[in-house]
C-alpha cells in the first residue's frame, strides 16, 4: 500500500473532501406502509492511496464516512462507511459499505470515462444476493427478517457538487420493499 502523492483515484478523485446536503429523502419501510424521512447529513471522502492485490491488481482507493440526521428531530438515524475503489486496467469501481444492521455490501459496475455535457462524472454500482460477482451479506437475524436482496447506487459528480441516489430492496413484512435514498451535497 502506498500514500504518495502521484496516486491517480481516476473517476474517484472528484469525491475527495467533505461534503454536506440538505435536500435529502429517505422513503423507508414501517409494519403498516412506508416512512418518508427528509434528511440532511455529512460525507467526508478521504484519499487513502493505492493497494496492491496479488502482484498484479492496483486499485486506488478512498474512504468515507456518511452521517445522516432527520430533519424532524436532528437526530442521527443513518450511520455508514466503507470504501470507493477504482481498477483503473480494468475499468472497474468497486463500493463496499456497512452499516450497523449488520449489514455489508460490495458493489461494483463499469466506468469507461465518460463525462456528462456539464463535464461532471457519473459512476454506477450495483449488487445482489443473486448477483454472480457483487454480493451482500447480512446476519442470519436480517437474512431471516429484513432481508437485503439487491442494492443499487448512482452518484453523480462534478464542479463542487454531488448527487446521489441509491435503492435498497429489502424483503421486510411479507412484502418486497424499494427502500429509496437520494441526495444533493455542496463540497465545503
Ligand atoms: C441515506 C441512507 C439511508 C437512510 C437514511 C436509511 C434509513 C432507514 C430507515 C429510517 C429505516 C426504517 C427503520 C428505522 O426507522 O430505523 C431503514 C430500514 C432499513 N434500511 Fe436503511 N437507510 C439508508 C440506507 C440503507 C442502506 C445502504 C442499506 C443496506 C444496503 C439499508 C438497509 C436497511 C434495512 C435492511 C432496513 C430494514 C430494517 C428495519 O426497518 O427494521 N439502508 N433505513
Amino acid at each position: 500500500m502506498s500514500e504518495n502523492g502521484d496516486i491517480d483515484y481516476g473517476p474517484l478523485e472528484g469525491l475527495i473532501g467533505d461534503w454536506q446536503g440538505d435536500k435529502g429523502l429517505d422513503v423507508a419501510p414501517e409494519p403498516d406502509g412506508t416512512e418518508n424521512n427528509p434528511y440532511y447529513e455529512t460525507i467526508i471522502f478521504t484519499p487513502i492511496g493505492d493497494v496492491e492485490n496479488a502482484e498484479t491488481q492496483v486499485l486506488a482507493a478512498v474512504h468515507y464516512r456518511q452521517i445522516v440526521k432527520r430533519k424532524s428531530n436532528d437526530k442521527v438515524f443513518h450511520d455508514e462507511t466503507g470504501y470507493w475503489m477504482w481498477d483503473a486496467a480494468a475499468g472497474i469501481v468497486m463500493h463496499s459499505l456497512t452499516i450497523p444492521r449488520a449489514v455489508s455490501v460490495l458493489a461494483g459496475g463499469r466506468y469507461n470515462g465518460d463525462e456528462n455535457a456539464d463535464g461532471s462524472i457519473t459512476l454506477e454500482v450495483s449488487a445482489g444476493l443473486s448477483d454472480e460477482d457483487w454480493k451482500i451479506i447480512q446476519s442470519p437475524y436480517m437474512a431471516e427478517n429484513a432481508r437485503t436482496t439487491e442494492f443499487h447506487h448512482r452518484i453523480t459528480v462534478g464542479d463542487g457538487k454531488l448527487s446521489y441516489n441509491e435503492t435498497t430492496i429489502v424483503d421486510i413484512y411479507g412484502k418486497v420493499f424499494e427502500h429509496t435514498d437520494s441526495n444533493e451535497l455542496i463540497l465545503q
